[in-house]
């Protein structure tokens, strides 16, 4: 089956999608993304995620050329056109099609594309056996809050985790943990403290990890909101990371050093229990 993908305001095939080499997006990275996790046919959390794609378009001064209502219809679109029982949609907006400047143009119209992803979630493998991460120096701009398009510095992380046969990189700056290159990280101190970094400039507000902190509140579990070292994580009981393609995914080592009985614990699989149970039951 031929894959369609949104292009301003056009469903049209994968191999006809086109955008200009002038697209600020492609010369400046003057954009930002959002991704939602798809379940059954339906979009998990999407809320959450519209109102970071808002949050972010506020961010750099960009307005959203489609209404939260136009939105939805076309993910929703993309959900049937493609058959997408269980995945991901992934959105863009940048900044249009001008000459290069880097200030502003005037009067450019932003460009909006979508797509849709097959991705095994619920049943991913790793899930049951954990995942190595490795530490890497957070190389990034000073606003990872926004949700920008411009992720060299991840791409180069997870290079080297590949590298190295690990599914994520945890990023450190002035020794402590900022987040996972596509992820939030959490670790289960032995206390059975989940802890994670508050929110700030330095990580991006993940939708998953505030899912995660309201789940974990209702169920009475301990929660802390503070940064931790690469050396706190290997001595922890357990550690996972979250996001909405991976939900939560267990970290059983980190360079190279077994986490806990090196197997995901039971503070994690609850978690992912009680998320993908209330993913499952709000998804729309
Ligand atoms: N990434 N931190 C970073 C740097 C991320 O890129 C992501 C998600 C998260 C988790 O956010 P959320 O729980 O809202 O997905 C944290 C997406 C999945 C991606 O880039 O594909």
């Amino acid at each position: 089956m031929s894959e369609i993908v949104f292009v301003d305001g056009a469903y049209v095939e994968r191999k006809d999608a086109r955008v200009s080499i002038f697209d600020r997006g492609f010369l400046f990275a003057d954009g930002i993304y959002e991704v939602c996790a798809v379940l059954d046919g339906k979009l998990v959390d999407n809320s959450a995620h519209l109102a970071r794609l808002d949050r972010s378009l506020a961010a750099i001064e960009l307005a959203c050329p489609m209404s939260h209502a136009e939105i939805v219809a076309m993910q929703r679109e993309l959900v049937a056109r493609n058959a997408l029982r269980e995945g991901l949609i992934y959105m863009q907006v940048t900044r249009g099609v001008a000459d290069r400047d880097f200030a502003f143009p005037e009067g450019a119209t932003p460009t909006f594309v979508a797509f849709a992803q097959h991705k095994r979630i619920i049943g991913a493998p790793a899930a049951e056996t954990g995942v190595a991460a490795i530490s890497v120096p957070d190389l990034r701009w000073a606003r990872r809050d926004i949700k920008s398009i411009a992720l060299l510095a991840q791409v180069l992380a997870k290079q080297q985790a590949r590298k190295a046969r690990a599914a994520e990189a945890f990023m450190v700056e002035d020794g402590f943990v900022t987040e996972g290159a596509s992820s939030t990280a959490f670790i289960v101190t032995k206390a059975d403290e989940i802890v994670t970094r508050p929110l700030s400039n330095a990580l991006l507000p993940g939708c998953t990890r505030q899912a995660i902190l309201a789940l974990a509140r209702e169920r009475g579990m301990k929660l802390v909101e503070r940064a931790f070292t690469i050396e706190e994580a290997c001595e922890a009981a357990e550690c996972f990371f979250t996001s909405a393609t991976a939900f939560v995914m267990p970290v059983v080592s980190l360079d190279g050093r077994t986490i806990g009985q090196g197997r995901p614990g039971p503070a994690t699989r609850r978690l992912r229990e009680l998320y993908i149970a209330a993913a499952r039951e709000e998804a729309e």
